[in-house]
């Protein structure tokens, strides 16, 4: 028998194996009952309790005392369903390294069964409230130690590469990736590892979020020594280098360039210009080069200050670690990591900045160093928008709040408005869908409670009652969305409101029921 709708399989399998487990894409489409009890009526949407990947306890004690602290039944409903979404969906496969101890966790986006680095990170990153120091294997520091040693892994294969196979040790096969079929790479990689070799500097600095991270809740300082990481960190540094050769070298000669992509596509954001190389880079700004952006899309200067900011940011922390490790070139790795961190800020304020006439000096997105640059933001993080997030400055920051009024305005090539949703979106999905992912960075970057407020109250009116956090919602429309089971902005939502429990916990006892901005249930 087929089992077409869930919940009559369920009834008619009351001992559900993994093998009646819906595929969550299908699962994540459809409306399932009990709907919440708002105007929204937003769907159940947690997978049954024998299909969930992984289960915390602490995760599900959250939810239980949320319930208290979250008055309003459809924001209570979204947050039920989108916080544990990675755990429930996205933990693929954990297991051991063949013959050792070194555990590895692999985490899939969602609905492309492959493990971004960046995405992997936020999604551990989102249960960094809840990351306590343990050495069982069922809790969350495992995951996370699971997911630091297999990205340590991915970047001593191919540390240019963004998107990568299951480990061999889960007996997973590869999945098949029909478009980088049709690309032209180097260096070179095996499909057998990798799902995609998009070279993004940001990818190379979660591995230092999700390191740093780790360290940052647990002190489990000894992790660091025991398997990869030191050289992961090696190769890290060695890949930023590289990615700061300029284009042309002192004596005007064409430098022998690190990385070359190009596809056969015809989106222009899907390839490289000039032959796989990009747009020419100068020399001289101490950036380090990003071929494409953390939507996966083409930079149009590599010079990508967010991904600088971030890096910056991680490369201190981790360095901080670097220098308590006990290996004999520690010391020294550990003063290279500050340094470059360092440089890297002075960089991004001299070179990445630039005097707006209408909204003063502001952070430019992209830059070449010959005096281009891309003035917007992106709603994907790394992003302006997010620096604060990423801890590179502080809200009250002149230059952020600049630009801050710019991006969220429509001097942002990319700043979506209508009546569905008002927020940041981007080239990946195209002009007219804007990201709640934005929306919630928005809140996470605001000390403004009618910002926050009506924030929340758009982002609940943006799931077309499935109560799951979309990739992308048409300002105009919001049935009409893309991705389904996007496991990160779903985790990233749920942080946003551990933070808000935090921080303002008042906003989380009132209505987003009405129409205006009226208080109180
Ligand atoms: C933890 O380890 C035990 C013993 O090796 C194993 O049976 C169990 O499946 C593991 N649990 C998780 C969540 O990995
Ligand atoms: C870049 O500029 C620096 C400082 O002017 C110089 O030392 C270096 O040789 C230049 N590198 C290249 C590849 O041109
Ligand atoms: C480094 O060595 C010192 C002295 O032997 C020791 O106390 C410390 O625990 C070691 N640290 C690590 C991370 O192994
Ligand atoms: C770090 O910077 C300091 C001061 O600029 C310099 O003396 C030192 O050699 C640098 N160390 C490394 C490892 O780059
Ligand atoms: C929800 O979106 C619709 C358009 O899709 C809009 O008419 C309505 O005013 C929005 N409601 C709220 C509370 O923002």
């Amino acid at each position: 028998m087929r089992c077409v709708n869930f919940l009559l399989c369920w009834l008619s399998f009351p001992l559900l194996t993994t093998a009646q487990c819906p595929d969550y894409s299908d699962y994540s489409r459809e409306v399932h009952q009990p709907v919440s009890s708002g105007k929204y009526q937003l769907s159940w949407m947690r997978p049954a309790d024998e299909c969930r990947t992984f289960k915390s306890q602490a995760v599900e004690d959250t939810l239980v005392k949320m319930q208290e602290v979250i008055k309003d039944p459809d924001l209570y409903r979204l947050f039920q369903n989108a916080y544990p979404n990675t755990l429930d969906t996205a933990i693929k496969w954990k297991g051991f390294a063949s013959g050792t101890d070194e555990e590895l966790t692999f985490v899939i986006t969602g609905d492309i069964n492959a493990m971004w680095l960046r995405d992997s990170a936020n999604q551990m990153q989102s249960y960094l409230p809840l990351l306590t120091a343990s050495a069982s294997n069922n809790s969350i520091a495992s995951l996370y130690r699971g997911v630091i040693n297999l990205q340590a892994r991915y970047l001593l294969t191919s540390p240019y590469c963004n998107s990568f196979q299951p480990p061999v040790e889960s007996g997973i096969p590869p999945a098949e990736n029909g478009a980088a079929n049709r690309d032209s790479v180097y260096p070179s990689y095996s499909p057998d590892n990798v799902f995609e070799c998009k070279y993004e500097l940001d990818s190379l600095a979660a591995f230092l979020e999700v390191s740093a991270n780790y360290y940052s809740a647990t002190k489990d300082l000894s992790f660091f020594g025991k398997y990869s990481w030191v050289k992961a960190i090696q190769t890290v540094l060695k890949v930023a280098e590289d990615m700061m050769t300029p284009t042309y070298g002192e004596d005007g000669r064409v430098n022998r360039q690190p990385y070359r992509f190009t596809r056969q596509t015809t989106r222009a954001t899907e390839t490289l210009a000039n032959d796989g190389i990009g747009n020419p880079v100068a020399n001289s700004t101490g950036l380090i080069r990003s071929a494409f952006r953390p939507s996966d899309d083409s930079t149009i200067f590599q010079l990508f200050i967010p991904a600088n900011m971030m890096f910056s940011t991680y490369l201190s922390s981790t360095a901080d670690i670097m220098g308590k490790l006990n290996a004999s070139d520690s010391g020294p790795l550990a003063q290279k990591m500050k340094n470059l961190s360092q440089a890297l800020r002075s960089a991004i304020e001299t070179h990445g900045t630039v005097q707006h006439p209408t909204y003063g000096k502001i952070y430019a997105y992209e830059v070449d160093g010959f005096g281009g640059q891309t003035i917007m933001d992106d709603a994907n993080i790394p992003s302006l928008l997010s620096a604060p997030f990423l801890g590179y400055t502080d809200t009250s920051d002149s230059t952020y709040k600049n630009t801050r009024s710019l991006i969220l305005s429509a001097t942002n090539p990319y700043y979506m408005r209508g009546p569905t949703i008002t927020a940041i979106g981007g080239p990946h999905a195209g002009p007219g869908y804007a990201w709640p992912m934005a929306a919630i960075v928005r809140i996470l970057t605001s000390d403004d409670d009618e910002e926050i407020r009506g924030q929340l109250k758009m982002i609940l009116n943006t799931t077309a009652g499935l109560g799951l956090i979309h990739e992308s919602v048409h300002s105009f429309n919001e049935g009409d969305w893309t991705r389904q089971w996007f496991s990160w902005a779903n985790g990233l939502f749920g942080q946003m409101v551990l933070d808000l429990a935090g921080r303002k916990p008042g906003l989380l006892s009132e209505s987003y029921q009405g129409l205006g901005g009226q208080k109180g249930i």
